[in-house]
């Protein structure tokens, strides 16, 4: 699959709602990707965390492998760690089709982008809430994909930040309408709708599936709220 064909089953899929893996049940991920696939997850969102970038360690490129052939799901790998450009390879190997490192992780990214982009890869850029979107503005130009996190990344079931609505609007109306904007941490019933509303393709979300016991009916649910 080209880098045009991934964006173009992302565009096809919105809105998009991707279950963040962090939160899955590890002793059972074949079951859990059954589970997604059952809710019609069309995107798997791997959040991976160094214990550096940011204070906790969550899994790599190892884990990421193993499941790649369970399934046909988009693989969204969103790294928090420090100095993606080292390992960025093991993730390209691992079939991860969109990769987003942080701009506060690399504040020159362009390098690092076209990486990815040249791999054939969706090449995304992740802000956290206290960063402001001039940051990431120079290299608009270098993605297919913008993450506003609209909680500080580094743990899941934290309370969505409200001023995150007012950061998607704005970053709506700079960013290409060929780029995707993905919102990131504290999505559920009652923030998706207001996300939809400042024109985001991409909701991550974490506790608001795999909290729940049926997860057919909480992305079902999610979907309608954003507009689906
Ligand atoms: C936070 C992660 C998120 C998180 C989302 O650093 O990037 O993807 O797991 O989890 P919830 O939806 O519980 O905020
Ligand atoms: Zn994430």
């Amino acid at each position: 699959m080209s880098r045009t064909e991934i964006l173009e089953r992302l565009r096809t899929a919105r809105p998009v709602i991707a279950p963040s893996m962090l939160k899955c049940d590890f002793s059972d991920l074949a079951h859990e990707v059954e589970r997604l696939t059952a809710a019609n997850a069309k995107v798997l969102h791997w959040d991976v965390m160094d214990g550096h970038f940011v204070p906790n360690l969550s899994y790599g490129p190892m884990v990421i492998k193993r499941v790649r052939p369970l399934t046909e799901m988009l693989f969204d790998a969103h790294l928090m760690i420090s100095e993606p450009e080292r390992y960025l390879d093991e993730y390209l190997k691992a079939g991860c089709e969109a990769i987003t490192v942080h701009i506060e992780a690399v504040p020159q990214p362009t390098s690092l982008l076209r990486r990815i982009r040249d791999a054939g890869r969706v090449a995304g850029l992740a802000l956290n809430p206290q960063t402001s979107l001039t940051a990431v503005e120079p290299f608009f130009a270098e993605i297919d994909l913008l993450l506003v996190m609209s909680v500080q990344a580094g743990f899941g079931g934290q309370s969505f930040i409200p001023s995150s609505i007012e950061k998607l609007r704005d970053a709506r109306k700079r960013i290409s309408s060929e780029t995707i904007l993905s919102v990131d941490g504290g999505i559920g019933t009652k923030t998706i709708a207001g996300c939809a509303a400042a024109g985001t393709d991409l909701f991550v979300v974490g506790s608001a599936i795999f909290d729940q016991s049926d997860y057919v009916n909480a992305a079902d649910e999610l979907g309608r709220l954003a507009g689906r």
